[in-house]
């Protein structure tokens, strides 16, 4: 990459490529209706001639507007309850971890009703995802268009805003929207509208934050691993005498290093003993899977630092066997910090470790030859501000998972009468056994 602004290191297209890749893991149907129902809103947001601002705060919840379903059982998604759970869910999730902090409370409402208080302002703006996801969902379920239509109209002034419904049916009636729809176009309208955004570095920063968490709530783990990994990498490359975009780099490599982990199965993620070989081979995949996940979206420079993470000098890592002539320093910079990160957090198999004995570990590799020497030299030179960094990280995660927890169930009471209930009402179409 010949820029030098972070910003510029992953276009907001390929980002967004990035979450369509990574989402898949819940299934195509996943993708493709929250794309569809993304592309509806802008149509719907065009024809009611709502502000830019407001338009992409609507068509961004609803790219998101089921994201509380991901990693979730069978059972939550079969439940009486999950429109309300997954609203909330995705609400939280949204708010805490992703730099949608408004769109948040839109995906909150999306399966809210117009005949019922109105909570707050983005209440009618959640009605309107509610009305493109039950067309797409009608849609989708083979149900006939004027039939959806029917269905929709019967709602108006009920479950959904009339003026929506005047809207949608001015939509759904035009042809380049049944072509964009039919033909799979709708996707390059999105992607276009997208291009079109402008978006903060610290927002581009926010998103990858989001991806890592992502992963996280899909396996259910609350350590903050990739966050630590890229906080505690920026730092040792700082330490070394490396530049901003460098660190950022190393930060952004340490966000997506592990994603290819939300391919590898729970039973081996999580087991709490020693991994056999088989299941050895298996974790070792998850390298393959980020590079895979993230080819020709991510900078081939930020990809490597990202996916030769369990390489070591001395050619004893994997998956390439790589040795320290193969590799620039930035890539063993993440080596140490993936290590000393996985070191100083709980897991499933191990206590935190202390300082003393992270620092012992490090060292030991240092002498066989398998970790860059310097990299662990700036941890220990600087392992208070680096320890520091990364329990504050690893703390916070299990905070906010416990506030997150209490809030949910005071969510639900304050939006249970406000909640949607019509004929034709799916439950979920995410089923996945995992
Ligand atoms: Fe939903
Ligand atoms: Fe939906
Ligand atoms: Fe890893
Ligand atoms: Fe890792």
């Amino acid at each position: 990459m010949k820029n030098t602004s972070g910003k510029n290191l992953i276009k907001p297209s390929n980002l967004w490529k990035l979450f369509e890749r990574f989402l898949a893991v819940m299934g195509s149907n996943y993708v493709d209706h929250c794309v569809r129902t993304a592309y509806l809103v802008l149509k719907l947001c065009e024809e009611e001639r709502i502000d830019p601002i407001t338009t992409r705060k609507a068509v961004f919840a609803a790219y998101f507007h089921d994201i509380g379903s991901i990693g979730k059982s069978d059972e939550y998604l079969l439940s009486a309850d999950y429109d309300l759970l997954h609203s909330i869910d995705g609400y939280l999730l949204l708010r805490n971890k992703s730099p949608l902090k408004e769109a948040a409370k839109i995906v909150l409402y999306h399966h809210c009703s117009f005949n019922r208080p109105i909570l707050d302002k983005y209440f009618l703006l959640g009605l309107k995802i509610a009305i493109c996801d039950r067309l797409d969902d009608w849609e989708r379920n083979h149900i006939e268009y004027e039939t959806a239509l029917d269905h929709i109209r019967d709602q108006s002034g009920k479950a959904f805003n009339p003026l929506d419904v005047l809207a949608i049916e001015k939509v759904s009636k035009n042809n380049d929207v049944r072509y964009d729809i039919q033909s799979g176009k709708y996707k390059d309208v999105l992607n276009d509208y997208i291009s079109s955004l402008s978006f903060s570095k610290k927002s581009i920063q926010g998103y990858l934050s989001m991806l890592s968490s992502l992963f996280e709530i899909y396996n259910d783990t609350t350590y903050n691993h990739s966050k630590t990994v890229a906080a505690s990498g920026a730092l040792l490359a700082k330490y070394m005498g490396y530049g901003e975009v460098d660190c950022f780099k190393t930060f952004f490599a340490g966000l997506i290093h592990d994603l290819g982990k939300i391919f590898i199965p729970l039973s081996i993620l999580d087991k709490p003993g020693k991994l056999d070989p088989e299941e050895y081979e298996k974790m070792k995949m998850h390298v393959v899977y980020s590079r895979t996940l993230c080819k020709d979206l991510v900078p081939y420079e930020i990809l490597n630092i990202a996916t030769y993470h369990h390489e070591r000098l001395d050619g004893s890592g994997y998956p390439d066997q790589l040795r320290h002539n193969d590799m620039t320093e930035l890539e063993e910079i993440m080596q140490v910090a993936d290590v000393l990160s996985a070191l100083l957090a709980r897991r499933s198999y191990k206590a935190e470790y202390p300082y003393e004995l992270t620092r012992d570990i490090l060292l030991d590799n240092v002498e066989k030859g398998r970790l860059n020497k310097r990299a662990v030299q700036a941890f220990i030179d600087n392992h208070e501000e680096v320890c520091k960094t990364a329990n504050d990280i690893i703390i916070d995660g299990y905070k906010e998972a416990s506030r997150m927890e209490g809030e949910r169930y005071k969510l639900f009471n304050e939006i249970k009468a406000n909640r949607a209930r019509m004929p034709g009402m799916p439950l979920s179409n995410f089923l996945k056994k995992k």
